[in-house]
């Protein structure tokens, strides 16, 4: 499959026949095998979890599962169509339509919220993703082995105080993901992780085994799965939305990027359910893995961003072959965070190539750095500047470190905004014909999405904004 994006597809101006010049995914498996990429990373498995203990578990998970079906699914469906109608990079494919349909070309301003999300987002994802890299070594050394919470606790805590380890292990993390987007060669990586990922939902499914073995499997379950709307405040559901958008790599005209790639006979509907199921299952799998071990050993669910860092040792050091399983999973995180970084920071490069007329390691390189500076940021947050909340005046920023901030303004801000533009776009100024065409519904089904994109999503996305942000 030739979906190496080598990002020259110089815009053409014409929509017809852009497609076949650009190559097409091989099969509809190729593109669901790329999206479950991005989608599926460190957000499922890092992010879910503490987010889900931070805000009380139950009614925050149901929030997000709403979400995911009512406004994630629909969305994705209009970034994957604006895409594949456009055919080109995501800001050539909005000018595109905007000249066929007549709509004004400030459209693009969605492809340049995306970029800016996606260049801030990198910044802190690869920090943790560099938190995986060091946990390879401290799984495969042996040294978790019986260990109890508290030591796990400290070896975590000791990762975090020490600024050099951390800067070590994201520059190793962002040059794997530079790396690959200078050379263009996705599609070799995307066909590994098409063994990789079920090797990873299989890791998960050992985890929650033993996590069954420590009798409090129910607990964790009715944590995860028992609404109580008393714990449930309306910073929960703003961070509920802000995470289905970044779960599954919304608002960032990612899905847009690949939908250009997309045969036109395959459905766009079944293909964009297909990725957010599997993308919430590796989720859910994720929480029923760790809540049981942070039950059983007095944890926090609430700990916040170190939780999985401190409970999957835990359950490493205490099962047969821990070392070996923790070693493979903390391998395959990468893997899957890998993915996900390589489609944070395509769209920028792409760009770049395209508007700047930069070559495609030169403008990698440029990106990759200022990104890798801005990431020494976040990394200091964790210890030397722990309590420098540089907007703390503004009560709902209050003690938000510079990581916190750049976390909270792209997954609640950005990435919904970004959202709400595509939902605007594909229900108030496309052409809908042409969308009946591209989406290929019945008309009831068609009327629905329709009927989604036009108002629910714009009016959940509006409500949820005036509620947190007034
Ligand atoms: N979805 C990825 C995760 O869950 C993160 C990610 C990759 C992303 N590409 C994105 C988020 C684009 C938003 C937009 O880890």
């Amino acid at each position: 499959m030739s979906v190496s994006s080598s990002g020259s597809a110089a815009y053409s101006g014409s929509l017809e026949g852009s497609n076949a010049q650009r190559g097409l995914w091989s099969s509809r498996l190729a593109f669901i095998l790329a999206a479950t990429g991005s989608a599926v990373g460190l957000g499922n498995i890092w992010k879910f979890p503490y987010v889900t203990g931070e805000n009380g578990g139950g009614a925050f998970v149901l929030v997000y599962l709403l979400c995911i079906a009512i406004i994630g699914i629909p969305i994705m469906m209009a970034e994957v169509m604006i895409g594949r109608r456009g055919g080109h990079s995501p800001v050539n494919s909005i000018k595109a339509i905007a000249q066929r349909d007549g709509l004004n070309p400030a459209w693009k301003l969605v492809g340049a919220v995306g970029i800016l999300a996606g260049f801030l987002i990198l910044s802190f994802y690869s920090v943790i993703g560099g938190w995986a890299i060091s946990y390879v070594g401290t799984t495969a050394s042996g040294q978790l082995s019986g260990q109890t919470a508290d030591a796990v606790g400290a070896i975590f805590s000791g990762l975090l105080s020490n600024p050099g380890t951390l800067l070590l292990w994201h520059t190793v993390f962002m040059a794997l993901v530079m790396l690959v987007v200078a050379k263009g060669v996705r599609s070799g990586l995307e066909r590994a992780v098409s063994i990789l990922m079920p090797a990873l939902f299989v890791l998960l499914l050992i985890v929650v085994g033993y996590a069954m073995t420590t009798g409090h499997f129910g607990q964790a379950a009715a944590f995860l799965f028992q609404p109580d709307f008393s714990k449930l405040t309306t910073s929960g559901v703003l961070v509920a939305l802000g995470h289905a958008f970044f779960t599954l790599s919304l608002g960032m005209a990612v899905m847009m990027a690949y939908g250009s790639y997309l045969p036109k006979k395959i459905s766009i509907a079944k293909t964009s359910i297909t990725v957010s199921v599997i993308d919430t299952g590796v989720a859910l799998l994720a929480g029923l893995a760790i809540f049981p071990i942070v039950f059983a050993n007095g944890l926090e669910p609430g700990a916040g961003p170190g939780l999985i860092f401190q409970t999957l040792p835990l359950a490493f050091g205490q099962m047969p072959m821990g070392s070996l399983f923790g070693t493979l999973f903390f391998v395959l995180l990468i893997f899957a965070a890998w993915t996900s970084g390589i489609s944070l920071l395509e769209p920028i490069v792409e760009w770049l190539e395209e508007q700047k007329g930069m070559n495609r390691t030169v403008s990698t390189l440029g990106a990759g750095v200022v990104c890798w500076a801005l990431g020494i940021a976040s990394i200091l947050s964790l210890n030397l500047w722990a309590d420098f909340a540089p907007l703390g005046f503004i009560p709902m920023l209050e003690g938000k470190t510079i990581f916190d901030l750049l976390d909270f303004f792209t997954a609640n801000i950005l990435l919904p905004l970004g959202g709400l533009l595509v939902a605007l776009m594909a229900g108030w100024v496309m052409s809908k014909p042409a969308m009946e065409k591209e989406l290929a519904l019945s008309p009831g089904t068609f009327s629905l999405w329709f009927v989604t994109v036009r108002f629910i999503t714009p009016i959940a996305v509006g409500v949820v904004f005036i509620y947190n942000l007034m």
